[in-house]
Parts: C-alpha cells; sequence; structure tokens
C-alpha cells in the first residue's frame, strides 16, 4: 500500500505536490454542513451523535478531495467530558461555567471521562472506515493553556484576564488544573488513536497571549509532557503543534515540546518558515481572508509560500480556521492551484 502523501510529509519527505487540508475544513461555509446542523440540534448534539459528525467530516473530502480528514469535534469537549456543563451560543460562541479557584478544579476520572466522550472515538472509527487509504485520519485536542482560557473565562475572552492573573497569583493552584488538562488530554488523544486517528493535532490557538515565562511553564511544559506519554503509548503516531500567535518562540516550542510538526499562522515570515522546515516539517501559512478575497490575492499568497516551502517537508493549509463567509469555489480554486 502506497502511504498517505500527508504521512509522508509528516515523516520527513519531500514530495512534488504538498499534500493539502484546512483548519476548520468542516463548517459553515459549507451549505451541506449547515443542512446537517441544522439537523443535529446543538453544536455539542451534533460532536456527539457519530453517524452525523462522520457525514460532516466527510464532507469536505468529498467536494474537494483533501489529503487529510479532521474529525468533526471541538476541543471543549475536553471539558465537557470532565463535567464542565458546555453551550454554544449563536454570535456569542462556547458558554461555560468558569472555574476561578482550587475548589472548582475537575477531578479527572477516565472512566467517567471516556464514558461521556465514548461517541466521538465511535466517529473516529466510522470515519477511518469510510476514507480511502490514502486519506490520513487527523484527531485533535486544544492544548491545556488554550483549553484553559475557555474553562477559567468561561467563554471566548479578548485580554485573559482571569486566566492570567490566577496563573500569575497562584501558580501552584492553577497548576493543578493544567496538570488535570494534560492527564484528560493524554487519554482522550490515546483513545482517538486507538479508534483510527493517524496523527494528532495540538491547537493553541492562545499561546501568543501567554508573556515569556509564563509560555515556557503554561504553553511549552503541558505539551511537552502530552507529547513525551504519547510518544510512550504510540510511538509512530506524527503529533502537530500548533502554537498560534507565538512567534519568535515558535523555534523552541517545537525543540523543547518535541512536536513532529510545526504548524505555522500567518504571521510567521516565509523566511523563518523555511528556517523551522529545516528542523521538523512545516504547515501552513495562507491567512484565512485571503482565501475570502479570492483572485490574484489568493493566487499570489499561495504561490509565494509553496515557492519558499516546496523544498522541504511541507503541508499546505491555512494560518488559522476558514471563517464562515469563505465562497466555496475559492477553497476548489485553492486546491486547484495547490496541486496544478
Ligand atoms: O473542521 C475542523 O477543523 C474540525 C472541527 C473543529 C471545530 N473546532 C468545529 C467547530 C476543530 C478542529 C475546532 C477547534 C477549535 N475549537 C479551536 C482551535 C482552533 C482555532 O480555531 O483556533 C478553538 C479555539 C475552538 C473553540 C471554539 N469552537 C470557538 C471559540 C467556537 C465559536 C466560534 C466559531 O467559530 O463559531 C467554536 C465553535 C465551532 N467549532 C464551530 C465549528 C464548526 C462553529 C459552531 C457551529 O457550527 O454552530
Amino acid at each position: 500500500m502506497t502511504r498517505a502523501p500527508f504521512l509522508r510529509a509528516l515523516a520527513g519527505e519531500t514530495l512534488d505536490t504538498p499534500p493539502i487540508w484546512l483548519m476548520r475544513q468542516a463548517g459553515r461555509y459549507l451549505p451541506e454542513y449547515r443542512e446537517v446542523r441544522a439537523r443535529a440540534g446543538s453544536f455539542v448534539d451534533l460532536c456527539l451523535a457519530p453517524e452525523l459528525a462522520a457525514e460532516v467530516t466527510l464532507q469536505p473530502i468529498r467536494r474537494y478531495g483533501f489529503d487529510a480528514a479532521i474529525l468533526f469535534s471541538d476541543i471543549l469537549m475536553v471539558p465537557y467530558g470532565l463535567g464542565r456543563p458546555l453551550r454554544f451560543e449563536e454570535g456569542r460562541g462556547p458558554v461555560l461555567e468558569p472555574v476561578t479557584d482550587r475548589a472548582g478544579i475537575p477531578a479527572y476520572d477516565p472512566d467517567a471521562f471516556h464514558a461521556a466522550v465514548e461517541p466521538i472515538y465511535e466517529t473516529v472509527a466510522r470515519v477511518r472506515e469510510a476514507l480511502a487509504p490514502e486519506t490520513a485520519l487527523i484527531g485533535f485536542a486544544g492544548s491545556p493553556w488554550t483549553v484553559a482560557s475557555y474553562v477559567v473565562e468561561g467563554g471566548s475572552s479578548r485580554d485573559f484576564a482571569a486566566l492570567k492573573l490566577w496563573a500569575w497569583r497562584d501558580p501552584e493552584g492553577f497548576g493543578q488544573l493544567m496538570d488535570c488538562l494534560v492527564d484528560a488530554t493524554v487519554g482522550y488523544l490515546d483513545r482517538q488513536i486507538r479508534a483510527g486517528a493517524q496523527v494528532v493535532k495540538l491547537f493553541d490557538s492562545w499561546a501568543g497571549a501567554a508573556p515569556e515565562t509564563q509560555f515556557e511553564r503554561w504553553v511549552v511544559q503541558p505539551t511537552a509532557t502530552i507529547v513525551r506519554r504519547l510518544r510512550e503509548l504510540h510511538p509512530a503516531v506524527p503529533v502537530i503543534g500548533f502554537a498560534r500567535g507565538a512567534g519568535a518562540q515558535t523555534r523552541g516550542y517545537g525543540s523543547a515540546t518535541g512536536v513532529t510538526a510545526l504548524a505555522l499562522d500567518s504571521g510567521i515570515p516565509l523566511a523563518m518558515a523555511c528556517a523551522l522546515q529545516a528542523e521538523r516539517p512545516v504547515q501552513g501559512n495562507l491567512d484565512p481572508m485571503a482565501l475570502v478575497a479570492g483572485g490574484t490575492a489568493l493566487e499570489s499568497e499561495t504561490d509565494r509560500i509553496i515557492e519558499a516551502l516546496s523544498g522541504g517537508p511541507f503541508v499546505f493549509n491555512l494560518g488559522h480556521g476558514i471563517v464562515p463567509q469563505t465562497p466555496p469555489e475559492h477553497v476548489a480554486a485553492l486546491v486547484a492551484r495547490v496541486r496544478g
């Protein structure tokens, strides 16, 4: 069997045509997603309905033939599995009951956790079963710092005041919350891998909010622990790290965590991306708004990225998730350009 191009790139091969998939490739920009989403009831219900979640995972693969599928779920299903109430409100995003002190830190009970998120493992198995061998399946979780931001703030935040104040004032107590998230994340990704995920990705979307010393302690160290423990369980499974906004700290993040590959946001200069690629495969980093704009902006940016990075192990992607106003035909044009 020939190996999936995406897995070959993550193994360090330089391919003539870079494999491509897009962050948030299943989602509201697709009419077929909106149709299933409306049928599912709530977003959390959709994440916990294996047949529907598998269907929306596969929709962008059918439409565009991406080189990888990413499990349809959300990073906040880890707090959900830890018993934290979770809902998504139209126009507001995720809403959680905030954890603000040591007394509120949930306990990680593996049996209760896995029972709560079991349908997600079934989605993984269904998707793997439905995919062709040349299309790889990505499992994922949020990194503890980013997940903690939602758990402590009770939702999205602009300044992360509650998160950072807890980390500054009571690092030991905050560390207990982080340890809980590390343990749950390892258990969760282990089960996704056993269900059929061939690669896992850690989303640290708010890594850039951490000041230097906090970055080391709360972004790098927990991620390094997760990577080490996953490698003990599944030495051959690549781990992609996405420390969004990490800028000049990205190289240190890569070496200290030992992630297999680095997903880069659109703020990383291509010259730096090229230097990072000398150490490990890179993935990225088209601006999602260039994809919305389409036309020459999309073409010239796509060409610039491919020119800079196709001399080494490389996976084409966006620098962040697809936004809902993206015209689906621009995605088709992007795939054609990357493959052409
Ligand atoms: O296609 C895929 O990429 C797989 C599914 C996926 C979703 N969320 C589905 C989703 C993945 C990998 C995520 C990751 C995620 N979720 C992150 C990390 C990546 C990033 O974008 O930075 C974060 C920070 C979240 C938390 C989250 N989920 C927020 C803040 C929101 C609300 C904002 C928004 O985009 O609506 C979500 C909701 C969400 N997760 C939607 C989807 C398709 C939209 C909800 C809907 O369809 O009603």
